[in-house]
């Protein structure tokens, strides 16, 4: 069967459920047991079967099974955020006097995690070069435990060679964690690749509709149960209605990246016309570093990418631009069906590779029609220029 074909059938038992097409919500904390036999049982499989609300209820395990589907893992497990999802699985691999080797331009977010929390921990962390390639090779230590890829990345929007990472990391024993969000499991097929852990934010594409907070940790059978005994010691539970939500825009996941997609690359180009912008960051672009790579390891490209606008323009030109937009509201997070524009200043945090550029834009395309879309920019630029 084809991927679309599992999407819309896994996780789903209608003949189980009176023939209803979509699985329950089921709420639970206590889950009761009949026999001391039962509950000792219960205990074992706690990862496999419900025992108490915290691991999931049917509910959750359907959108394990459907994500689990998505990104080609024997085993995944949902905890409540994007960010939550790549805590727990760093965490599941790393202690204290261990190194840790973090792409440079990582999710804003993670790269806070990493120089605060883990820091704290004991755990070392050295950003790299997000076109290093193989050549992460030379900053592998014996103490390197995790190799942690992000593709393409926050607001730079690199694309990595991930398989020339994971043979380097694999040959000096070290896991490869993706975050997968962009790829959202559709356009990026991460055990292809060699990954050991693909993570996404939920809340983005699977989601879809800018109402959900969920993460998801996809796994080999090797990794599974240190991964779930991480999410468990930090108390991570996701919470069944946020599940239900997912499985929901899951269903049509491959009904509303082509339509991402195809606006996108049709603004992305626009933009490139346009006087007032320097550069756009877009990886389907050949101007984008890593074009070449995503074209090898990637099948296609969602909504998200960047613009970074000539150095003549200040705070205010972009404000003005920004501040009346009729379709492009601005807003953190993306992967709804609707278009945003957040300004990302002009010195996003980069420690590897500085970075100063114009304003950076980032856009994320929505689901409106392109030519309405264009019409709105087209009028932010007349502000601009004001
Ligand atoms: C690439 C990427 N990864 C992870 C996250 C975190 O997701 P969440 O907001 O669900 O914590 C985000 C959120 O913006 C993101 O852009």
């Amino acid at each position: 069967m084809k991927k679309q074909t599992k999407l819309i059938n896994a996780g789903r038992n209608p003949e189980a459920n009176f023939g209803i097409v979509n699985p329950p919500v089921y709420h639970a904390s206590t889950v009761l047991f009949p026999t001391v036999a039962a509950l000792e049982k219960g205990i074992a499989n706690r990862y496999d079967a419900v025992y108490y609300g915290l691991y999931g209820t049917p509910t959750t395990f359907a959108l394990q099974e459907a994500v689990a589907e998505l990104e080609g893992y024997p085993h995944c497990v949902v905890v409540p955020s994007g960010l939550a999802a790549i805590c727990a699985a760093l965490l599941a691999f790393l202690e204290k006097g261990d190194h840790l080797l973090m792409v440079d331009s990582v999710y804003g977010p993670t790269r806070r995690f990493c120089d605060e929390m883990l820091k704290r921990f004991g755990v070392e962390t050295t950003f790299y070069d997000p076109q290093i390639g193989a050549g992460i090779a030379a900053l592998m230590r014996p103490e390197t435990k995790v190799v942690f890829t992000e593709s393409p990345g926050s607001l730079s929007f690199e694309v990595q060679d991930v398989p020339a990472i994971c043979e380097a990391a694999h040959g000096g024993d070290a896991k490869v964690i993706l975050d997968n969000t962009w790829g959202a499991g559709i356009f990026l097929s991460a055990p292809d690749l060699g990954v050991d852990v693909s993570v996404q934010a939920v809340t983005k594409y699977i989601g879809g509709h800018s109402d959900v907070m969920l993460g998801s940790i996809a796994m080999t059978e090797e990794d599974n149960i240190r991964i779930r005994d991480s999410v468990r010691d930090l108390g991570y539970g996701a919470a069944p209605d946020d599940c239900f939500m997912a499985l929901r825009g899951l269903r049509t996941m491959n009904a509303r990246l082509p339509i991402h997609q195809e606006n996108a690359l049709k603004l992305a180009n626009w933009l490139s016309q346009r006087p007032e912008v320097e550069r756009v960051l877009h990886p389907a672009l050949p101007s984008c570093p890593g074009h070449e790579l995503w074209k090898r390891d990637f099948t296609g490209s969602s909504g998200l990418f960047g613009f970074v606008l000539k150095e003549n323009f200040g705070k205010d030109n972009v404000a003005a631009m920004l501040d009346e937009m009729k379709l492009f509201k601005m807003g953190f997070s993306w992967g709804g069906f609707e278009s945003l524009m957040v300004p990302y200043g002009t010195t996003p945090p980069r420690s590897a590779v500085p970075w100063t550029s114009g304003q950076l834009i980032r856009v994320h395309a929505g689901l409106e029609a392109v030519e309405d879309l264009i019409d709105d920019l087209e009028d932010g630029f007349v502000r601009l220029n004001a």
